[in-house]
């Protein structure tokens, strides 16, 4: 369990139409100034408590389980995600310079729709993701670990690793059509 700080830490992530959401992240390297340690562990405690009811509703948010540090203006190959894996109990992962290994060939979609923190407005339509990647990247402290995903964390990953790109979940969304081809794909 993380102890979670009394405050909200503060993080303004960027909308939308700002333009440095297209910006390409570039790899960093380590070790990682202290200010990006604190910021990595401020965006995973912002995420938590985000899908925490009673704090979220408090301080008025949405609920998000992944922050791209493109999202708070920084062009840098990091990622988080905090993923609630039984009521109450989360975990977090600390996603630096992440390479990916292999993806299934079988592709799913969130049946709900993806959201992102960026994205202020409903959206309507599909995604298609892996259903499995592996990767490997490193922790905030330099640390180079190998990861399997599958399902709901494995559409996580791709989602913010396309923030790495500069590319936003809408980009993949047909306006004219955002349910094609949906029976080629796994609801999850
Ligand atoms: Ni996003």
């Amino acid at each position: 369990m993380n102890k979670l700080p009394k405050e909200l830490p503060n993080i303004e992530i960027l909308e939308e139409k700002d333009k440095r959401l297209r910006m390409k992240s570039k790899d960093v390297t380590f070790p990682l100034p202290d200010e990006d340690i604190k910021r990595i562990h401020d965006m995973m405690d912002y995420l938590e408590m985000s899908q925490i009811e009673d704090i979220r509703e408090k301080y008025d948010l949405r609920a998000g389980m992944g922050l791209a540090y493109i999202q708070l203006g920084i062009a840098k190959r990091i990622f988080v995600i905090v993923y609630e894996v039984e009521e109450g109990k989360f975990e977090r992962y600390v996603v630096v310079n992440p390479k990916i290994k292999s993806t299934s060939e079988e592709m799913v979609y969130i049946a709900e729709g993806e959201g992102c923190l960026s994205i202020n407005r409903p959206t309507e339509g599909i995604v298609p993701r892996h259903a499995r990647m592996r990767l490997t990247a490193f922790n905030e402290y330099g640390e180079e670990y190998d990861l399997r995903i599958r399902e709901e964390l494995s559409v996580a990953f791709q989602h913010e690793l396309d923030h790495l790109d500069g590319i936003l979940f809408t980009d993949k969304i047909d306006p004219k059509n955002p349910y094609k081809n949906q029976n080629k794909y796994r609801s999850i």
